[in-house]
């Protein structure tokens, strides 16, 4: 049963189209850009395309390999492999629940933001000010957000249960491209207002007197975030790849779209920021605050403007029913619960801690930890932490506990071994382990 199962899921969808459906989100379009802001721009954009270079791209054919050779969920994956390592595939469902606990959170702001442009309230004024004083009115309500979380919640819960088949393939094959039209339209827009060409400098010149050892850590955690990897979502969804997938294409191609859609996303905020004169370092309201103003300015502001946010919705939903199935996956398998009692579980898990994150931006904002709401820790610690910890253990395990002909016969399927595998091993087995840790020790003061 099981088998067919993942068979049938893998032969109907190419992998690249899952992959990136998970990639691409709110990680590109949300997150980064106001990463980029904090971090000095340019110099941020630099380390993290490196980043992923150097670690993202090996650590995804890694999982992708674990995957693949094993056809389980992230911790029978591992597992199965050896009892000792199991523990990785523990971290990794940990991460999924954590991060989708405030992701729903932000895919929740992208949903009231498509109704208020298809009710045309959101695109009236042009004012910067006006929405950022919207939108602040917004996320501290103790109400309407937790509404938009738990039904993001709900929409990812019911594909979930269905079964991630025809639905999103189907969606995704029309939402990607549209999605990458959108934000080049977007991005020319906007660096065509007055002043913009300072934002295409602030984001694409690096100034690295800007850059500190938690910068490098920030860009490390948000290339892993970015890509989907160090938490297992990839091991998942490589486990349904059909026999003979081409991993290390796969991967390839989907850091490439991935980072070109976090490139284009910088291109639209920042020139539009610098045009109208907000700061760019003012943190996680930074896309909803210079969109909408981007959209009032252009002729048939409403049409664009709910189109953009509707596609956003889809790119957040592909993301979450990714982190949703890795974690329902785990349940099912490895509790030997049905299917709808994993996905409600899940649904539970996440919801909860999603209206915790919620409130925590307004009503619970006294709720702290190191300084840091509810919101923000969810955020700094899996994005900083738990993501390169799990990256960092998915490489040395892969590089030094793997069986290596296990390893090769995912990476080429047709039997002979290709020109890339020593580069390949050489990045995972020494390259990101040394890296990953010489940034953790970094930012702890130690070198
Ligand atoms: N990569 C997704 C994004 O950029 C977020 C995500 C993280 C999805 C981890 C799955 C697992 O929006």
């Amino acid at each position: 049963m099981e088998r067919i199962k993942r068979a049938t899921f893998g032969g109907k969808i190419s992998a690249v189209l899952v992959a990136a459906g998970s990639a691409v989100g709110l990680g590109n379009i949300w997150r980064f850009p106001y990463l980029a802001g904090e971090n000095g721009g340019g110099a941020f954009l630099l380390i993290y395309l490196l980043c992923i270079l150097l670690m993202g791209i090996p650590l995804m054919i890694a999982e992708f390999s674990i995957g693949a050779a094993t056809r389980q969920n992230a911790v029978g994956a591992y597992r199965s492999l050896s009892k000792r390592w199991g523990v990785i595939g523990y971290i990794g469902i940990l991460t999924s629940v954590l991060i989708m606990g405030f992701y729903l959170v932000v895919a929740g702001w992208t949903a009231e933001y498509t109704i208020h442009s298809f009710t045309s309230d959101l695109v009236q004024q042009s004012d910067i000010n006006y929405h950022k004083a919207a939108f602040e009115a917004f996320i501290t309500n103790p109400w309407k957000p937790i509404l938009y979380t738990v039904l993001f919640a709900l929409a990812t819960h019911a594909i979930i249960v269905l079964g991630v088949k025809r639905g999103i393939e189907r969606a995704s094959k029309v939402m990607m491209p549209l999605l990458f039209l959108f934000l080049i339209v977007l991005a020319i827009h906007s660096m065509l207002m007055p002043g913009g060409m300072e934002g295409v400098r602030f984001f694409l010149e690096p100034d690295f007197s800007k850059v500190t050892p938690s910068s490098v850590l920030a860009a490390l955690g948000q290339a892993f975030f970015s890509l989907s990897i160090g938490l297992g979502t990839m091991i998942t969804y490589a486990s349904y790849f059909a026999p003979k997938t081409r991993v290390q294409q796969t991967a390839l191609e989907v850091s490439l779209l991935d980072s070109v859609v976090a490139v284009l996303a910088g291109l639209m905020v920042f020139p539009a920021v610098f045009s109208a004169g907000i700061e760019p370092q003012s943190g996680p309201s930074l896309v909803f605050i210079t969109l909408p103003s981007i959209f009032s300015s252009m002729p048939l502001s409403q049409l664009w403007s709910s189109l953009f946010f509707l596609l956003l919705v889809m790119a957040a939903l592909t993301s979450t029913i990714s982190m949703h199935e890795a974690i329902t996956a785990y349940v099912e398998e490895e509790w030997h619960v049905s299917r709808r009692a994993a996905s409600w579980l899940g649904t539970t898990a996440t919801t909860t801690i999603g209206i915790f994150a919620s409130l925590s931006l307004g009503a619970l904002s006294h709720w702290t930890l190191g300084g840091l709401n509810i919101f923000d820790s969810l955020d700094f610690l899996t994005a900083n932490i738990l993501l390169p910890l799990g990256g960092l253990l998915t490489c040395l395990f892969v590089g030094w506990v793997f069986d290596r002909k296990l390893f090769a016969r995912q990476l080429y399927p047709e039997g002979r071994i290709g020109a890339s595998y020593p580069i390949v091993r050489f990045l995972i087995r020494y390259c990101a382990p040394v890296v990953i840790t010489a940034i953790f020790l970094d930012n702890l003061g130690v070198i």
